[in-house]
């Protein structure tokens, strides 16, 4: 079916980091952003022909930069498509 998409922020990607979070123990899901879009590469980390440690360098972060300067001829898009979990928001911010 179609995908729900959820708004991620900025800090929610940093959180999915692919480590254990210090205060709740859990393991969280390793995100990554690419072209507007966030994506859950924890499937696919151990089927990365660059191996998992390369690929867990994208994690919690823009992914982009690091993607292109090592192969910008892989379609990151098609590959993950059924891995996108939502579309990169700027951070919610109170007024003073
Ligand atoms: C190789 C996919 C992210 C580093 C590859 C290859 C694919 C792939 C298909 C084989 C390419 C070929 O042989 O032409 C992906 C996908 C990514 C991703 C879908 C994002 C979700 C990254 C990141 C890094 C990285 C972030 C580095 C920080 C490498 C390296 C290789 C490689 C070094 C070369 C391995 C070798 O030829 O020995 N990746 N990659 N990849 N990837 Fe990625």
């Amino acid at each position: 079916g179609v995908p729900s998409l959820q708004r991620v922020t900025p800090s929610m990607l940093k959180a999915h980091n692919g480590r254990r979070n210090k205060q709740s123990g859990q393991v969280m899901p390793a995100w990554s952003a690419y072209q507007g879009k966030v994506y859950n590469i924890t499937p696919y980390l151990p089927y990365h022909p660059g191996g998992e440690g390369e690929l867990r360098r994208a994690a919690g972060k823009d992914g982009e930069k690091l993607f292109n300067e090592v192969h910008p001829w892989v379609n990151w898009d098609n590959m993950l498509s059924e891995c996108v979990v939502g579309i990169l928001v700027p951070e919610p911010y109170a007024e003073e």
